[in-house]
């Protein structure tokens, strides 16, 4: 039998373009990728960041980790082979809103420079903005703001990113946040700077 992709006749040509959309919105579509450890700050700056853009009128949507894995990705482990599947359907969902003109923020631990690779590569190289949300796990495990540190340490949780699972750090993200360093309105600061002169249209 014929794969099933044979059968399927997209009409992604015949549809408004993303630049019909950012047109509309009076803006460019990126996707800003936070990695980082669990209890690095990712979805604390992510949110912050959100707020700001919005206030000035951009249209945004935010993507996390613990929200989008009780819903779309509600089937899924943290495996290695389900990390990979979870970022995949992230990443199309990603370019869905891309190209829909809106500025995307995700909040994902995405782990490994694989992970990232491939997230880059469904969304595509330029709009794929890596940034690095780093805190070291000591001061992660500190904060420990959900209890899940402890709850790994003691055996409860497998495959639990820093203690029984990997961590890699991104080897060129576009801009590293460093929060064990920065006050978390430093950090958005920061992003902000980096973000508004590429998002900006017109
Ligand atoms: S990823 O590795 O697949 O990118 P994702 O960002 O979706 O992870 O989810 C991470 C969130 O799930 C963490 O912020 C944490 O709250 C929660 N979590 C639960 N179990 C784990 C685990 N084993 N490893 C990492 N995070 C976990």
């Amino acid at each position: 039998m014929a794969p099933v992709q044979d059968n399927i006749h997209p009409i992604f040509h015949r549809l408004l373009q993303r630049s019909d959309k950012e047109q509309l919105l009076k803006q460019t579509a990126k996707v800003i990728w936070l990695t980082g450890l669990s209890g690095s700050g990712k979805s604390t700056i992510a949110e912050a960041l959100e707020k700001e853009l919005h206030k000035m009128g951009f249209l945004t949507m935010l993507l996390d980790g613990d929200n989008i894995r009780t819903g779309i990705n509600n089937n899924l482990s943290f495996s290695a082979e389900d990390r990979i599947e979870n970022i995949r359907r992230i990443s199309e969902v990603s370019k869905l809103f891309l190209n829909c003109g809106i500025i995307t923020i995700n909040c994902f631990v995405s782990p490994t420079n694989e992970i990232r690779a491939l997230a880059k590569s469904i969304i595509g190289e330029a709009d794929f903005l890596e940034v690095y949300v780093n805190a070291p796990l000591e001061v992660c495990e500190a904060r420990d703001v959900k209890g899940l540190y402890a709850k790994a340490r003691k055996g409860l949780i497998p495959d639990f990113t820093g203690i029984t699972a990997p961590f890699e750090a991104p080897e060129h993200p576009a801009l590293e946040i460093p929060t064990d360093k920065l006050e978390i309105q430093e950090g958005v600061q920061r992003l902000m700077d980096f973000i508004l002169p590429i998002i900006s249209n017109q």
